[in-house]
């Protein structure tokens, strides 16, 4: 979910429009606004924001000076006028934008109902409101800290009340919120991106912490109302970075930013004196690599499938036994690290509440930790401590695209610093990082195929359900290929390592299932081209991805898409390229809403 607020001279209303505008990507089952004076006016509307924008149209801009708002993606309670946000006190006294979920909301309810506090929804972050309301007695700030002792579970809070106009309260558990210094105003947002347009000055709230805002000052302090100093950082992203520009789709544009996204993940990192990777963030002399005698790689989503193509490389490159771990299960599992254990986190936003639960065990167990993350200053970085950036500048499609291609890039770095620390040569190391320096290049001749996967993209518009196979670095290739498919056209497709299909699913191939093979000249090419023809004797239609002018699948499959030749470390970079556009293409071909997809949310801040 999106949360934003602003305290100033201006009209709140636009503001927040266009925060929660540029935070849609959070959620978007139901957006809400709240405008603070001395009363409370909440509009509400299910759906995306658009809705909400024409709703308070209709019903005449409201000119407060203070306000917040939210974008939704419900965990309890569907989507609904009442279940959005923000949810005030039956009295309308204080008014609650939440993120995160109260684990104990069911027995807090209960008890506030039996002191007459009566609900109109089903959320848990209804009960935060009626809580202030129970302690309030003068003090709002103190109210707000008394109900936040009675709630366990996740939030990160903006608050509003009748009884001081113009002051919003924030709160931080779980869930984040980072604090924008404008020019004669004060902003509140769960992500830098809502703030961009208004200020470059930002402090980011750790856990147990809280912030006053007015417009002219913002008082820090911790749950305790103990003041807290804060460092203010400096956000780098312009206000055209967080633009459409003129791509259709922000996935579209993104898709098309990768050779100059991955160009910055590169940049100034290849040490061709030592024929090395120089990633500086991960602050580990060549003693503390050299005692690493396991990685675990925790993430979710697209984020793990980078993670597979890493182990990859780690076990390969630096000949380091690597696993990956899906962050969700990592602390549940209670995985075996020691002091010589290096997990890598891996998230894009940083804020993924799944894979800090695993930064915060591996933290505690002991392990050396390091975040490859995008979001300068989110979360699991700052908590990290060490890591590396990805510098790939903001991604707003819930798919993954230039945040996946430049964490397997980063993850190629990694693999050759700590291969060059072992046993890997100076002439070996030479030869990675040529094929480093030539990812750019090769993800560009990547694009210029568009029209051609275009094409093959309409022939397939009918098929329902999909496989992709790939074998060696393209297996989990192949993995991110299905997903970004099933994310973005809701389409059924499966990726498989291809010879594993065989092994039962291949029972589900016919003519109408097609199969996308990763048939590039990589080593298992051989094994790879006697797969295809499993599935073409079960009549499966093949769409096979092949290198260069190798012609080795030509006769075979239906439809080829061709990627520049390249070594099998980097192929899965140019192979995955050519997926996304083949998803983004298919899916814009079934009319679904590619920057939005259904029941998704960019970044997910619940467990
Ligand atoms: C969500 C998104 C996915 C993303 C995953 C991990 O589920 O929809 O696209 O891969 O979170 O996000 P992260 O920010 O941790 O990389």
């Amino acid at each position: 979910c999106g949360i934003v607020g602003y305290t100033g001279p201006k009209t709140a209303t636009p503001i927040l429009i266009d925060g929660l505008k540029r935070l849609e990507y959070r959620g978007y089952d139901s957006a809400g606004i709240c405008l603070a004076d001395k009363s409370l006016n909440v509009i509400r509307t299910v759906g995306k924001v658009r809705t909400l924008e024409d709703r308070v149209k209709e019903l005449g801009l409201p000119t407060e000076h203070c306000g917040i708002a939210h974008t939704r993606w419900a965990t309890h309670g569907a989507p609904s006028e009442a279940n959005a946000h923000p949810h005030t006190d039956d009295k309308k006294q204080f008014a609650v934008v939440h993120n995160g979920i109260i684990d104990n909301y069911a027995c807090l309810r209960k008890k506030l109902e039996a002191q007459g506090h009566r609900f109109s929804s089903d959320t848990d972050s209804e009960v935060i409101p009626q809580l202030i309301a129970e302690f309030y007695q003068g003090d709002f700030c103190k109210a707000v800290t008394q109900a936040l002792s009675k709630v366990s579970g996740t939030y990160g809070l903006a608050i509003t009340s009748i009884y001081d106009p113009g002051v919003i309260v924030v709160a931080r558990y779980g869930s984040p919120i980072v604090i924008g210094f404008g020019n004669g105003c004060n902003l509140v947002a769960s992500d830098i991106t809502a703030l961009v347009p208004y200020t470059r000055e930002v402090s980011y709230l750790n856990d147990g912490e809280m912030a006053i805002l007015s417009s002219d000052k913002v008082e820090m302090c911790n749950l305790d109302n103990v003041p807290i100093e804060k460092r203010v950082a400096t956000i780098d992203w312009d206000v055209e970075a967080t633009g459409k520009g003129s791509y259709e789709h922000f996935m579209l544009k993104e898709i098309h930013e990768q050779p100059d996204a991955i160009g910055n993940t590169i940049r100034g990192r290849l040490n061709h004196q030592l024929d090395s990777t120089r990633l500086g963030g991960l602050n580990m002399t060549p003693h503390d690599m050299a005692k690493i005698n396991r990685i675990v790689i925790a993430g979710c989503g697209s984020s793990m499938h980078a993670g597979w193509v890493g182990e990859y490389y780690f076990e390969e490159i630096a000949r380091i036994p690597t696993e990956v771990e899906q962050a969700a299960e990592f602390r549940y599992r209670n995985p075996i690290i020691t002091p010589d254990t290096l997990v890598l986190p891996i998230s894009q936003s940083g804020e993924t509440a799944d894979t800090l639960a695993a930064v915060r065990e591996a933290t505690n167990k002991g392990a050396t930790v390091a975040a490859i993350c995008n979001v300068v200053g989110s979360t699991i970085a700052r908590e990290a401590g060490r890591g590396v950036y990805l510098h790939a500048g903001p991604e707003i499609s819930v798919a993954s695209t230039k945040g996946f291609t430049c964490q397997v890039t980063a993850l190629l770095m990694l693999a050759v610093m700590f291969g060059r620390n072992r046993h890997l040569g100076r002439e070996q190391g030479a030869e990675l990082l040529k094929e480093i320096a030539s990812i750019p290049d090769l993800i560009r001749q990547v694009l210029k195929q568009a029209p051609v996967i275009e094409r093959i993209a309409a022939k397939y518009v009918k098929a329902d359900n999909f496989f992709y196979i790939g074998r060696g670095y393209l297996y989990p290739t192949a993995l991110e290929g299905a997903l970004k498919l099933k994310e973005i056209s809701y389409v059924h497709a499966e990726g498989y390592h291809a010879a594993e299909l065989k092994h039962g699913s291949i029972a589900l191939l016919e003519e109408n299932v097609p199969v996308v093979a990763m048939a590039n000249a990589v080593p298992g090419q051989d094994k790879m081209i006697g797969n295809i023809r499993e599935c073409l004797a079960r009549h499966a239609p093949v769409i096979a991805v092949v290198s260069g002018d190798d012609h080795t699948a030509d006769e075979l499959a239906d439809d080829i898409i061709r990627v520049p030749m390249s070594s099998r470390y980097v192929a899965p970079l140019t192979t995955i390229v050519a997926l996304q556009l083949f998803a983004y293409y298919f899916a814009k071909f079934r009319g679904c809403p590619i920057d939005q997809p259904r029941n998704l949310a960019k970044s997910v801040t619940v467990e």
